[in-house]
Parts: C-alpha cells; structure tokens; sequence
C-alpha cells in the first residue's frame, strides 16, 4: 500500500517536474504519510539499536566425531527406560524440533507428533516441549520454562543435580541435556516397567535424586553397544572408557543441537544484517508495533527475542501440573521458592514461531493468533479461554476453579492486566513480523535424521 502511494508520488513529481521545472511542495506531497518505507526503516532502525537488537553470530564449526556421537545418541530409543522414547520422540526435525503437542506425551506413548497416542494409565508431561532453534548461542543463559537449568561454562551451571552435576559437562545446553534422561515420565519410566523387548527396566527403579546412580546405569547400556564404544572413542580420544561418564554424552548432544538448528537466514535476520529489502511492508510496521506501541520487545528483547525472564501471563492452568505444586503448575515458583514467582514461566525466544505452536508453556493456544491476542489481552483473554481446542485428554479441572484463578492474580504482572488495543490490519502487521522471523532452513530439517541409530532400535517412529 504505501510502495504505491510512494510510487505514484513519485511518478507525479517526475511530471510535475517536466512540466514546470521545479517540484514545489503540492498539497498531494505533504499528505506523504510519515511512514514512508525510507522512514519506517529509520523508525525501526532507531528501535532496534534502542533495544539492543544485533543480529546472531555464527557458531565455530563443530567437531565432526562430536556431532556424529550427538546425533546418534538423539536419535536413540536406548536412553530412555523401556527403549521406546528418544530426545527426537518430542524434538523432531519434521515438528520443528517440538512435537506438535499442547502437553508433551512422554513414556509409553505411541508415534510421533499429532498422531501420538498417551498410554492410558499414565499422564501428559506437565509442560509443552519448546523447540531447540538457536540454543547453542552463547546468549542464552537459562533453561526449560522455569530456568531450572541456567549459568555459564565460567560461572558453572545450576541444575537439579547441584554439586553432582559432573564436572565435565561444557555448555548449558550440555547441562540441559542431563535431566530428560532422570525424568520418569519423559524418558525413564516407572518403577515396575519393562522395555519394548518385554525386559526389566533397571533405570526406573533408581531413586530421583540419584542422578549419578542414573546416568551410570545409562553409560552401562551405551558402552555394552560396539558401535557406541567407537563413536565414544573417536569423540574422546583423550578419555579412557572407564572415565567416561553420561557428561560426555551430553556434551555431544549439545554440539548436535548447537549446530543442527543455528539459524541466522530469516528474513528478520537478514533485515539485522542491513538489508532494508528483507522485510515486506507489513512485517516492517509490525516490528515497529513490537518494538514500540505494543511493548512486546520489553520482554522479548535482544537477539534472542527473550530477556530470559519470568512472568505470569495470564495463561489458563491445564494439564497433570508439575513438582509440588501439582495439581497446579507454579512455574518459576517450584524453582526460586518465592511466592511472587507463582505462575510465572520464562519468557519464550520467538524465532520460527510460526513453526513451534501450539503456543505457550503448556500449549494452551492452538494458533498463533489466538497467542498472540492473549498476548495483547491476557486477563481478559483468561476468562475467556476455550478449552474445547485442546485434545480432550488433557486435564481442564482448574481453568475456572476459584481458587485457581484468584491465586494467579496474586501474581499476575503489571502488563498483562493492561489491553493493548490494536486495529485488525495491525495484528495482521505483527503476525507478518512474526512470520518474518522464520528461517528458510527451518522449514526442511530432514536431513537431521540419521538412517539407523548403534542400538539397532527404530528411528522415526
Ligand atoms: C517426552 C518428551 C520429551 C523428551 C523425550 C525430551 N524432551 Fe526436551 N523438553 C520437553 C519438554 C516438555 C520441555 C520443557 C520442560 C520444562 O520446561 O519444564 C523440554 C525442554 C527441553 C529443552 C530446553 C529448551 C528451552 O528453551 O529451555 C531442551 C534443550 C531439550 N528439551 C532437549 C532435550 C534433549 C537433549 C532430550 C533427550 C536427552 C530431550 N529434550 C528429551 C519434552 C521432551
Ligand atoms: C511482560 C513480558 C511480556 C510481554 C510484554 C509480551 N510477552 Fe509474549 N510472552 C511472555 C511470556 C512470559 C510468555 C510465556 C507465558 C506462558 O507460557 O505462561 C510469552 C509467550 C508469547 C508467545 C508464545 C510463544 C511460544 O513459543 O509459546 C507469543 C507468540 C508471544 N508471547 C508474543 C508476544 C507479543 C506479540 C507481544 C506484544 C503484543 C508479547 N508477546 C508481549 C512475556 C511477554
């Protein structure tokens, strides 16, 4: 719309100055709008170096062993309890390395993204598995919706395991990589449980704080495969085996992560770099929106569009919930113990969001519209809030409890009370930002997939 207005603009000037020599101010040229793309660009220039905006570096070039290792073991049912759930099962390059699901299903669940089916006798994983774009940048300093993961290779890292985190690991998302693994729900499996071979499980038997009791048992099982004692070897020339611990593993994880899913070729991206013509006209004025009027860059702020912080938006309670909190899901609070933190969850990277639905720490909202309407409305939005999107299975008891709604205003934040008013045309803009923030390398990620994993146990199912 305003390439044209600008357009004909232009044409007339060239006319008009034909005709009569000099192009003197006409009413026409000063009802230029003020958002003509030149000044929109400065606009949003001028926002972004506000809001620190740069664009993302590239990562250093991984170590060919290490990847090898980590996309094996990625891919491999033979981390998980009863051999039936990998780290892809709910990080799948074909569901933008999530699953497609409202509430993650984790252990004796069957089949991949929207087709898995939950074992009747257990629960949905409490939260929405994100996706893992970008996460070996070196920004990114938490993990996991509530940041129980968080710190940095010089600071070191806390975790659920404290001081028995190994001290080998090499990265947070190395750190992050750990726990998947002790979960009983995600990946270990119950007590009593047998593997798909109808074997006893002898990881899920081990008490919860034994990480270390845990992942040995898991580098029993990896190093007792030939396949895995050379990928280790190569990985680790340095390490003997018997110093090798499930550290290692999780290191090659994060370098298969790392450098699978770095992307810095969005549109959004390349706007970063300087090149004005990335972005369509739409998506220009929706990041000035975000960055500006609608105050969306306040908290998805910097190169990550997160400032890694939590807060209680207003988004409904569904689902098993997590920890002690369960039946409800007190996000930030199970971790920090502060009351002031109950239901608050990380603020959510945004790159490839268009990809990553449904949306939110537990998946409550099945488009991306609908997200981003409670984003610009969210008490209202809550009360308002449809279940009937979800999958049926998933528990809806306390959206409209009482008790529930009364103790999320307690710590509702300041701008999720506030409505942000914005015309149809201007949630179209900022969805059209939203989209510009998709990478082109995002869309087919197949060839992630390795044909066979050293256990032998099935790959894409
Ligand atoms: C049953 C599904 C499931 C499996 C299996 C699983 N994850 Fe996840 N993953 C999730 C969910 C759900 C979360 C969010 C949990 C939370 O925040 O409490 C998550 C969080 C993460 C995060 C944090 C991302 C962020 O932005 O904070 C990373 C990285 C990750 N998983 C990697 C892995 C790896 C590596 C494995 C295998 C070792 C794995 N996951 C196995 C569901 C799963
Ligand atoms: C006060 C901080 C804050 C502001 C301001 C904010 N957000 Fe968010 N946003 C969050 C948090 C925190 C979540 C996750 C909430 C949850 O799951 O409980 C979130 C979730 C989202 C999601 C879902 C992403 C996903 O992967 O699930 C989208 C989309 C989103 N916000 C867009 C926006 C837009 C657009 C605006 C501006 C209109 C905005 N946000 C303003 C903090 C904020």
């Amino acid at each position: 719309m305003n390439i044209r207005v600008h357009m004909v603009l232009g044409l007339t000037c060239i006319l008009a100055g034909c005709l009569f020599v000099s192009c003197a101010p006409s009413p026409i040229i000063e009802s230029i709008p003020t958002d003509t793309p030149d000044e929109m660009d400065v606009n949003l220039r001028q926002l972004l170096a506000e809001a620190d905006v740069e664009p993302l570096a590239e990562l250093p070039a991984p170590d060919e062993n290490m990847y090898a290792l980590g996309q094996a073991l990625f891919f491999d049912k033979e981390l998980s309890g009863n051999r039936d759930i990998s780290c892809a099962t709910c990080h799948h390059p074909t569901l933008a390395t999530a699953d497609a699901l409202s509430l993650s299903i984790g252990v004796g669940g069957v089949g991949l993204g929207t087709e898995r089916v939950i074992d009747p006798t257990r629960e949905f994983v409490p939260r929405n598995a994100p996706d893992i774009f970008n996460r070996g940048d070196p920004g990114w300093l938490t993990m996991f919706w509530d940041s129980r993961v968080s710190g940095t290779l010089e600071t070191r890292f806390n975790t659920p395991a404290g001081v028995r985190l190994p001290a080998e690991i090499d990265s947070l998302l190395a750190a992050q990589a750990m726990f998947p693994v002790t979960s009983p729900d995600e990946m270990r499996g119950e007590r009593g449980d047998v593997d798909v071979f109808g074997e006893h499980n002898e990881l899920a038997p081990i008490l919860n704080h034994e990480f270390e009791a845990i992942w040995d048992a898991l580098m029993q099982r990896l190093l007792a495969i030939p396949e895995y004692q050379e990928l280790f070897a190569a990985a680790y020339p340095d390490v003997p085996e018997d110093e090798l611990n499930f550290a290692h593993a999780a290191n090659a994880i994060a370098v298969f992560e790392a450098t699978s899913w770095h992307f810095t070729d969005s549109p959004w991206d390349r706007y970063l770099l300087g090149d004005d013509s990335a972005l369509t006209l739409e998506a220009k004025r929706g990041a000035i929106l975000f960055y500006g009027e609608a105050g969306c860059g306040e908290c998805h702020s910097g190169p990550l569009l997160t400032d890694q912080q939590h807060y209680n938006m207003a988004v409904p309670q569904i689902g098993p919930g997590k920890g002690l909190g369960a039946p409800l899901d007190l996000g930030r609070a199970e971790e920090s113990d502060m009351d002031e933190d109950r239901f608050a969850f990380r603020t959510p990277p945004l790159r490839n969001v268009v990809l990553t639905g449904p949306w939110m720490h537990n998946g409550t909202y099945t488009t991306l519209e609908a997200a981003v309407l409670h984003q610009l409305d969210p008490l209202k939005d809550m009360y308002a809030y449809d279940p009937t999107v979800l999958d049926p299975l998933v528990d809806i008891e306390y959206i409209t409890h009482d008790y529930v709604v009364s103790t999320m205003l307690e710590t509702i934040d300041p701008v999720a009370r506030e409505t942000i008013e914005l015309s149809q045309a201007e949630i179209g803009d900022l969805l059209a930002f939203l989209e510009a923030l998709t990478s082109p390398s995002a869309l087919d990620m197949s060839d992630d997939i390795p044909e066979s994993v050293p256990s032998g146990l099935p790959v894409n199912d």
